[in-house]
């Protein structure tokens, strides 16, 4: 069968995001097996043309990988033809810039979330996305961990009967920087260069609820700065100007109550550091990133409050596994076939520019309701 080659264009490929999870796991991950497969048995393969500010690390990245399409200027790797898709995972306050120029020079645009810092910007992203008649795509990874397909694997067998509630623990410890480096890039935390955790990782929450358990319609949230100083890549102090915990609660469509907690301070005391409860009529599960616990009704015990006595049940003893059943494939490679089976071949692709507004929209939502002390409604959002 035929092998097609498409030429993408990827800008930021030295960050961590960029070069681990896209380049690396993605789109080399593709090539090594040969490319994606379409419908008709065909195939393609992906070119990447790497874009960044330091020549250095380029040249550099791209003798490891045996690669030989790199450049610092933007503009020349847009005017080639042969370049079809642009990507973008660079620092989330400089994208917006970039994808503009990918859309006027007819490049089909896939994005790292969030989309925009601003719900204007994200909008006007997709409207003229949709005007130039580019395909468009942000990244929506969490839904492909092991963890939330089995839970979608879950709901779509009807083993909750009606989900009453979803309680959501993200977090980990982020070192501060003086005395152990920071595992997270300092922009992270300098609101000024699109850092805070509310912008982070409510984009995350709003698709992992919209397409497991219903739109969501409100959110009352506070968020805080617990840790005030930090120090940066070069051991430079500096102000903590962004959000490092999120305390939010998301009502759903359909009556379900959500609560998160995302925190970059606090320590791990949970199997994975991102683990959801769902509790349903009919039964709850517990997911993490990987792993998923379930209690149906009929195996519910009898929990019984008595503070005078140490309670005997081993309570997490009391749940099931739910197995793999196919082997687990890298989320983020499984987002670029589908982006690229959209391209390709017209192929489905739901999270566009304006889903991706939504999450834009959720975590300014989510800033808010913690301004101004109270909650806020979303109604749908529309082109
Ligand atoms: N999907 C996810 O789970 C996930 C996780 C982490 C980060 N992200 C997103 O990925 C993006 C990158 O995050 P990261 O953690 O890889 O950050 P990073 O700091 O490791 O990488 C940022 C990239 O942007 C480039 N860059 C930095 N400043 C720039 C500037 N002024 N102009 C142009 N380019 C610049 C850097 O050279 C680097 O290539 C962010 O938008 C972030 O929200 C997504």
């Amino acid at each position: 069968m035929a092998v097609k080659s498409l030429g993408v264009v990827m800008n930021g490929v030295t960050g961590r995001m960029g070069y681990r999870q896209h380049l690396v796991r993605s789109i080399l991950a593709i090539n090594e097996q040969g490319g994606v497969e379409l419908s008709d048995g065909s195939r393609v393969t992906l070119d990447p043309l790497l874009v960044g500010r330091s020549e250095e690390k380029l040249r550099d990245l791209a003798t490891r990988h045996g690669l030989e399409r790199w450049t610092t200027d933007l503009d020349t790797a847009l005017g080639d033809a042969a370049n079809v898709v642009y990507f973008d995972a660079q620092l989330t306050s400089v994208r917006e810039e970039a994808i503009v120029k990918a859309i006027d020079a007819g490049k089909h645009v896939y994005t790292e979330k969030p989309v925009s810092e601003t719900v204007e910007g994200a909008l006007t992203l997709a409207k003229r996305a949709r005007t130039a008649g580019v395909k468009n795509g942000v990244v929506h990874d969490k839904l492909f961990l092991p963890g939330l397909l089995k839970l979608r694997r879950l709901i779509d067998s009807g083993f909750f009967g009606r989900i009453l509630s979803v309680r959501g623990e993200f977090g980990y410890w982020v070192f501060e920087g003086d005395w152990q480096q920071a595992q997270r890039p300092s922009w992270n935390y300098r609101s000024e260069d699109g850092g805070g955790i509310v912008v982070d990782m409510f984009c995350h929450w709003d698709y992992v609820l919209t397409n497991l358990f219903g739109r969501v319609e409100a959110v009352t949230a506070r968020a805080v700065t617990h840790i005030p100083e930090r120090w940066d890549e070069r051991g430079r102090r500096y102000d903590v100007t962004a959000d490092d915990a999120a305390y939010a609660i998301f009502e759903l469509a359909g009556g379900a109550v959500a609560q998160f907690n995302s925190s970059w301070a606090v320590r791990v005391h949970r199997d994975e550091l991102l683990e959801l409860q769902v509790d349903g009529t009919l039964g709850s599960a517990v997911a993490g990133l990987h792993h998923c616990v379930i209690q149906p009704r009929t195996a519910t015990p009898r929990p019984t409050w008595n503070p005078d006595l140490a309670d005997e049940q081993r309570y997490r003893e009391q749940w099931q596994d739910v197995p793999d059943n196919a082997p687990p494939k890298n989320g983020f490679m499984a987002q670029w076939e589908q982006f690229v089976r959209h391209v390709a071949e017209d192929g489905p692709h739901p999270y566009d520019f304006l889903a991706g507004a939504r999450g834009v929209r959720l975590a300014q939502a989510g800033l808010q309701s913690s301004d101004g002390g109270c909650r806020v409604e979303l109604p749908e959002l529309t082109l």
